[in-house]
């Protein structure tokens, strides 16, 4: 295990706390480093069953686990307090080690859920009865979709509630995909807004037999993907806030995990479609949207204040000095939130990690019109108040395309480039 006396090359916590953290980070590009950035296609730890936002691949983060010797033939658990999809906890399982994936979004649950799961003995999914009984009164699917097709979807829905609940996940997933499919009019070139239907006229009519069709194809594929070899450890994953974890404190030997960044993405309005699915109205019901670290809403209800570094303070300060509409009121408190979130997790990160645990955090820089976000340096700084010492440079990857440059409004400012950044940390004494 890595202790501060057997670590080679690793950063006293003041000279970690000395690095110039606000600005680009002195990070290193190392040859031969592997870099989180997913690959186009990606198919390794079936990351291709559902298009979620990963921060890094199925093979970094074995890379990663598989560096951990002591804890591979000790057993140790692994935690990632922002699993999304499951990346790590599938990444540790393959490697024998217990797994907690905690996620607020349910719609990455039910995929880490799949990925994690042992599909030996599978089930038949069979085709509903065109008679079978559902309800589609107040429907949050009504937002995309027309009457009669979103009665066959909960037809289907009907096969997956009645069958065991690995069937029932796989079965969510083709329906997630499916829907995707005949609701593709209402995705823009920013790929995490999703609009909704203008009037019933604007909703998507497809008939019962073209939609059988579409989820059959669908299930045969996640049916062709999902996993046939039983993992010797099971993962645990939760719907959960980071901010609150259900763990023991002191049951964690290693986090691998990737927060929401600074950049804007709302998961909710993301994911609303299959939240709709799973009968998840975010329209009306704001608790979860409001509740995700990063979300572009401002809760009402006011917060205990979190102490924040010093370098987040510098940006917020930053912000609220730009000149442009609404820096210093609606962007500063978003961002305020935002750090705040991220403070409450890394306080619940240290709280659930054993005295000897190690952290590895993927984070993305990003800009505030022409604010630089150093979100990296920021991690640093929060970690090292927390009693984290970084265990070696940062390593730097550059970022070709972003979010931002998909929004022409965004590109108003004059931007410099942003890099992802892998974190190691262990913990100090
Ligand atoms: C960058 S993604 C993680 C992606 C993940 N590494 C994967 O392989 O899919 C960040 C995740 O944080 C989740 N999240 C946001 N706020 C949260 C909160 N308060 N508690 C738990 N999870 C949260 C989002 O739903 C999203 O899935």
């Amino acid at each position: 295990m890595d202790t501060p006396q057997d670590t080679p090359g690793a950063l006293s916590t003041q000279k970690a706390l000395a690095l110039p953290l606000g600005d680009v980070l002195p990070g290193v590009r190392k040859a031969g480093a592997l870099s989180p950035k997913r690959p186009a296609v990606e198919t390794a730890g079936l990351a291709d069953v559902f298009p979620y936002y990963a921060g890094f691949s199925f093979e970094w983060a074995r890379h990663h686990l598989a560096q951990h010797e002591t804890e591979l033939v000790s057993g140790a658990t692994v935690l990632d307090p922002w699993n999304g999809s499951g990346t790590t906890t599938l990444a540790a399982q393959s490697l024998g080690l217990d797994a907690i994936g905690l996620d607020l979004n349910p719609v990455a649950n039910v995929v880490a859920k799949l990925r994690a799961q042992d599909y030996t003995q599978a089930e038949e999914v069979k085709r509903p009865h065109s008679g079978t009984e559902v309800c589609v009164d107040d429907d949050p699917l009504t937002a995309w979709l027309a009457e009669s097709t979103i009665r066959r979807v909960r037809q289907w829905c009907k096969v997956g509630e009645d069958s065991r609940g690995s069937t029932r996940d796989l079965l969510t997933v083709a329906l997630f995909r499916a829907i995707r499919e005949v609701t593709k009019k209402f995705e823009g070139s920013n790929p995490t807004w999703v609009k909704r239907a203008k009037d019933a006229a604007d909703t998507v009519l497809v008939a019962n037999e073209e939609l059988d069709v579409i989820i059959e194809r669908h299930v045969r594929f996640v049916s062709s993907r999902v996993g046939t070899q039983p993992f010797s450890k099971r993962a645990h994953i939760m719907t959960a806030d980071s901010r609150k974890m259900p763990i023991a404190s002191g049951a964690v030997d290693i986090v691998v995990t990737s927060p929401p960044y600074l950049t804007r993405i709302d998961y909710a309005v993301a994911y609303s479609r299959e939240l709709a699915l799973l009968g998840v109205n975010i329209s009306s019901d704001r608790s979860l949207r409001a509740g995700l670290m990063g979300t572009t809403l401002i809760r009402r209800q006011a917060e205990a204040p979190v102490a924040v570094g010093k370098v987040g303070s510098a940006l917020l300060s930053l912000i609220q000095k730009h000149d442009s509409k609404a820096s210093s009121g609606y962007y500063l408190k978003q961002a305020q939130q935002y750090l705040t979130d991220l403070s409450s997790g890394l306080d619940e990160i240290t709280r659930v990690c054993r005295s000897s645990a190690t952290m590895h955090l993927v984070v993305q820089d990003s800009f505030y019109k022409d604010v630089h976000v150093p979100l990296a340096g920021i991690c640093i700084d929060e970690a090292t108040m927390r009693g984290w010492v970084l265990k070696n440079e940062p390593e730097r990857f550059p970022v070709r395309r972003t979010l931002t440059s998909l929004n022409k409004f965004a590109q108003t400012y004059k931007k410099g480039d942003v890099a992802e950044s892998v974190l190691t940390f262990y913990r100090g004494k």
